[in-house]
């Protein structure tokens, strides 16, 4: 029996995310009195497979209680882990898939599992006495993420006044992560000012992004590329966009409520790459439906040699998912959500795989958070090379960009993973 990595207790509790809503937070104790914490966060705009987010329902907080979850981490988790070993990882959240027994963990939940998952990490980081990036890497190479940062809200997240969901920005010249978050700073701000002085300045969607007040999808996106210009970093900043076209598409059709206009996959397409010719669009999440596949791979065909093609929704970071997108010609990107799969474990696997296939990876929040800043350290260890964490207001997304620069600053050396994270030929973007 380890005398070290031995867990003592695993403790749950309800706590509240970034739109005050419940969530579950785990708390995992060594018996050497070594805790870890993990807090599961929550989706707006979720993925058909992902892992499931166990809510009570009834009246009390809209049906999103986690009374259930938490309980399910007393009743059966704790027993479970009680007396392992948590430095073994992949053992510990393989044994939560086996004790769950359903495909998309959606008897003890998601929220559970991965709250468990996280806090068990956390804990052997810290009876190892090294930062959690540090823990993760191992032996082998980490390095500070390019972030993309949301400068418009949209889809879920803001009502659905706009279609498209997310407009970031890409910093792909900076040179370290203090200055890509600088550059972004400047397009945040300068895209506020515009909107002030049309008078649509209307605060921010739930990422932190400005509140989308547009006339039609394009114009957003027209405004992005003209906060760049204003920002000063025009040629130096690329847009991404997260259109998460699975909200929007129904019966083969893509209807764009804004717009007033509804396409076929075909004519959908189109549509965005007349986007990608008059915009600097280095980037594309989501660009058709989870659902419609053969939509995804005639997408890449038609773009992925210019531009990275994220699959969120359509890979739910799940390997399994990855490795069927490789086969087809899907994507050349995958979003990893620890919690769309679950464990900690479950993603590491979905960015292998994807890495193992040259595609771009990158680790992501969700639209419901909190001051967890783990997902930071997933990104540095895991040597991802693209975070996305929402925007650049609302301390759940400052407490991660700052965790970054904290760890950047604490040691000299380690790589700014920069452009060269995104597939070559959107690395060629701005250049
Ligand atoms: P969600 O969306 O966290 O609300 O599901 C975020 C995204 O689509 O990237
Ligand atoms: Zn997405």
């Amino acid at each position: 029996m380890a005398d070290d990595g031995t867990i003592g207790a695993v403790r749950a509790h309800r706590i509240w995310d970034s739109r005050g809503r419940p969530t579950v937070e785990v708390e995992v104790e060594l018996a050497d009195g070594t805790i870890g914490r993990g807090i599961a966060p929550a989706g707006a705009s979720r993925g058909e497979h992902e892992a499931i987010d166990l809510r009570d329902g009834g009246e009390a907080h809209g049906g999103q209680g986690v009374r259930a979850a938490v309980d399910n981490v007393h009743r059966e988790i704790a027993p479970a882990l009680v007396g392992r070993d948590a430095l073994d990882q992949a053992g510990i959240d393989r044994g939560l898939i086996a004790l769950d027994g359903t495909p998309n963990l959606a008897r003890l939940g998601g929220n559970a599992t991965i709250a468990t998952s996280m806090a068990v990490l956390h804990a052997a980081a810290a009876l190892r006495g090294v930062p959690l990036w540090r823990h993760l890497a191992g032996g082998c190479e980490a390095s500070l993420p390019m972030p993309e940062i949301q400068v418009f809200g949209g889809g879920a997240h803001a009502g659905r006044r706009l279609d498209v969901q997310d407009l970031l920005a890409m910093p792909l010249d900076a040179a370290s992560f203090d200055e890509a978050l600088s550059m972004c700073a400047d397009v945040y701000h300068a895209a506020g000012a515009i909107m002030a002085s049309r008078g649509r300045l209307a605060g921010v969607a739930d990422e932190g992004g400005w509140w989308p007040d547009f006339a039609s999808n394009e114009q957003a996106i027209a405004t992005l590329a003209e906060a760049i210009e204003r920002s000063g970093h025009a040629g130096r900043v690329a847009i991404s966009l997260d259109v998460a076209a699975s909200e929007f598409f129904a019966d083969g059709r893509y209807r764009l409520a804004l717009d007033g206009r509804e396409h076929d996959t075909d004519g959908w397409i189109e549509a965005m790459l007349r986007w990608i010719d008059r915009y600097p669009i280095a980037s594309i999440e989501d660009p058709v439906s989870e659902r419609d596949r053969a939509g995804m791979a005639a997408f890449t065909r038609a773009a992925g040699d210019r531009i990275q093609v994220i699959g969120d929704d359509f890979l739910v970071t799940s390997a399994a998912r990855v490795e069927a997108a490789i086969a087809e010609g899907c994507c050349n990107a995958v979003l990893v959500k620890p919690n769309q799969a679950g464990t900690i474990t479950g993603a590491l696997e979905a960015l292998e795989r994807a890495r193992d296939a040259g595609w771009g990876t990158i680790v992501s929040a969700r639209s419901g958070e909190t001051e967890d800043t783990t997902i930071v350290h997933l990104a540095v260890g895991w040597n991802a090379g693209q975070l996305k964490v929402g925007s650049f207001a609302r301390s759940e997304r400052m407490a991660k960009w700052n965790e970054g620069l904290r760890i950047e600053r604490s040691t000299p050396g380690l790589r700014f993973a920069g452009r060269d994270a995104l597939p070559a030929c959107a690395a060629r973007r701005t250049r």
